[in-house]
C-alpha cells in the first residue's frame, strides 16, 4: 500500500489546525520536548472565536501567548500536568491552572473526567509502512491519540525516531501539519561544589547492579556524575537525560544486570541536548515506554535494587517532602516523584532517595523544617521516604521511629538552623 496519498490528504496548514478549535473544547497536547509548538504558538489567534478551551499540557517550554497574555482569560484556560517557570508566572493572570496527578494515572483520571476533542502531538516523518514514531515522549499521549475525536500531528523531520510504545499508524490521524524546526533543547547546568557533595553521598548509597532513576533539577546532574565509578547500572526512569547517556558512554550503565527489561534503557520521555537526542535516534536499546506502565510503581518494583534519586524543596522532620510548591505558590508538580519513591520501596533491594540544599533563598531559610509552610502540597508522603540527603550528609529514615527521624534530620540541617529546629521539635513534642 501507498500511504503517501493519505498523507497528502490529510495535509493542513496548522492555521487549518488551529480552526478546529470550537468553544467549551478539551484539547489536549504532548508534552515537554515533544509539544507541538506551532500550534500553540498560534493558538490565541483563535480567541474572537472561542470561549472556555481547556488546554491541557505538562512542562511547556514556551512562553506561548494563549497562556502568557492576560487577555485570553474567559478564551483558554492552561490546565497543566506540571509548572514551568513561564506557566507560574502566567498562574497569576488565571490563564493557567494546575492538575494535581501521579504522573502514571494522569492520562487515565483525565479520560475519566472529560473526553478530549482534540489531541495535537508531534512525530517523525512517516515510514514506508505508514508509521510515524512519537519520538521524546508517550507519557500520555498515546492514551490521547486513542480517545480524542480529532488527532492531529505536527511532523518534524528534526526529531529522533525512538522505539517503544511510540509508533502511530497514518490511519489513526485525522490531520497533519508540517514544522521542521529545532528540538527543544534543556540546557545542562554544570553542578556546583555543593551538588558534587550531595551526589557523592547519594552515589555512597548505589550498590553496584542497582537499576536507577533520576529526576528533574541540577542535583540529579551531579548525582550522574558521582556515579562515574560504579558497576552495571540499569536505567528504569520517567525522564531519558544527558547524565544517563554520560554514564552509558563511560561504561557504567550496561542495563544487563536489570530484572525488568534487561539490556535496555526504559523511560516514558526524554528531555536533554542534541547529545541525547542522537543517542536516543534509531536506537534499537532504548525504549519509551507509556507513562501509565513505566511509572507504574507496581512495574517499577518488579527491578532489583530499584534506587529512584528525586529533588525535593522542603521536608519537615519527620520526612513529609514538599516538592512542588513553596507554600501556598505551585511551583512544579508531582510528577513522577512519588510513583518512583513509591516503586522503589516495592523492589528488593531498592531505596527511596530525595535530596536538597539544607537552605534556600542565599542561606537565609532552612529547608528542614520542623512544619511544612502553610498551603505547601505534600508531593511524598513521610512513608515513602528511606533517606534525605543534604550537604550535611545523609539522614536515614528507614524503619526509622520519629525520634530518630527528627534527630537524623536536624543532624543534617544547616548548622545555623540546628538549635532553633530542636528547640521547635521539643517545644512541639514532634516524638
Ligand atoms: N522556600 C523558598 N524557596 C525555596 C525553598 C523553600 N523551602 N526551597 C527552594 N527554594 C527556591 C530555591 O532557592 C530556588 O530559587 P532560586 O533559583 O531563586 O535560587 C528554587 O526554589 C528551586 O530551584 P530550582 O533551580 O528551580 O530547582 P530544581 O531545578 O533543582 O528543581 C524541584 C527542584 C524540587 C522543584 C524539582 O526537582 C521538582 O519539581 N520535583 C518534583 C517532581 C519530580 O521530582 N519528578 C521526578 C520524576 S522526573
Amino acid at each position: 500500500m501507498d500511504f503517501r496519498e493519505e498523507f497528502k490528504r490529510k495535509l493542513i496548514t496548522v492555521d487549518e489546525a488551529v480552526s478546529k478549535v470550537k468553544s467549551n473544547d478539551e484539547v489536549v497536547v504532548a508534552m515537554a520536548g515533544s509539544e507541538p509548538r506551532a500550534f500553540l504558538k498560534n493558538l490565541h489567534r483563535a480567541k474572537n472565536n472561542v470561549e472556555n478551551v481547556s488546554v491541557v499540557t505538562c512542562l511547556n517550554m514556551e512562553n506561548y501567548e494563549f497562556t502568557s497574555s492576560k487577555d485570553m482569560k474567559g478564551h483558554f484556560t492552561n490546565e497543566t500536568w506540571f509548572y514551568s517557570p513561564l506557566t507560574r508566572k502566567s498562574h497569576e493572570f488565571k490563564t493557567t491552572t494546575f492538575i494535581p496527578n501521579h504522573l502514571h494515572l494522569s492520562a487515565v483520571k483525565r479520560l475519566d473526567y472529560k473526553k478530549p476533542n482534540i489531541f495535537v502531538g508531534t512525530a517523525t516523518p512517516m515510514d514506508k509502512h505508514g508509521y510515524f514514531s512519537l519520538s521524546l515522549s508517550v507519557t500520555y499521549e498515546r492514551e490521547y491519540i486513542e480517545n480524542a475525536d480529532i488527532v492531529i500531528l505536527e511532523i518534524n523531520e528534526n526529531l529522533p525516531r525512538v522505539y517503544g510504545d511510540t509508533s502511530v499508524h497514518i490511519s489513526e490521524v485525522d490531520f497533519i501539519y508540517e514544522n521542521h524546526t529545532d528540538v527543544p533543547e534543556l540546557q545542562i547546568v554544570e553542578p556546583s561544589e555543593k551538588d558534587m557533595i550531595i551526589g557523592n553521598y547519594i552515589a555512597e548509597l548505589v550498590e553496584d547492579g542497582s537499576t536507577i532513576q533520576l529526576g528533574i533539577g541540577g542535583i540529579p546532574n551531579a548525582v550522574s556524575k558521582a556515579l562515574m565509578n560504579k558497576k552495571d547500572l540499569g536505567i528504569h526512569t520517567e525522564m531519558i537525560t544527558d547524565g544517563m547517556y554520560d554514564l552509558y558512554k563511560a561504561g557504567v550503565i550496561t542495563n544487563r544486570r536489570k530484572t525488568l527489561h534487561k539490556n535496555k534503557f526504559i523511560g516514558t520521555f526524554a528531555l536533554g541536548t542534541k547529545k541525547l537526542y542522537d543517542f536516543i535516534d534509531d536506537n534499537m536499546g532504548v525504549e519509551l515506554k507509556r507513562g501509565g506502565y513505566t511509572n507504574d510503581p507496581y512495574i517499577i518494583g518488579q527491578n532489583y535494587k530499584m534506587v529512584s534519586i528525586n529533588t525535593t524543596l522542603q521536608v519537615d522532620l519527620t520526612g513529609q517532602c514538599a516538592s512542588e510548591s513553596i507554600g501556598l505558590r505551585q511551583y512544579s508538580g508531582t510528577g513522577g516523584q512519588s510513583d518512583t519513591a513509591v516503586g522503589a520501596l516495592n523492589s528488593v533491594g531498592g531505596k527511596s532517595i530525595i535530596a536538597l540544599y539544607s537552605t534556600a533563598k542565599k542561606g537565609s531559610i532552612s529547608t528542614i523544617v520542623p512544619f511544612l509552610t502553610q498551603g505547601a502540597a505534600v508531593s511524598l508522603s513521610r512513608n515513602d521516604v528511606d533517606y534525605v540527603v543534604t550537604e550535611y550528609g545523609v539522614a536515614n529514615l528507614r524503619g526509622r521511629g520519629l525520634k530518630e527521624r527528627v534527630d537524623n534530620l536536624i543532624s543534617i540541617a544547616h548548622p545555623d538552623f540546628r538549635e532553633d529546629i530542636k528547640r521547635e521539635a521539643e517545644k512541639n513534642l514532634l516524638w
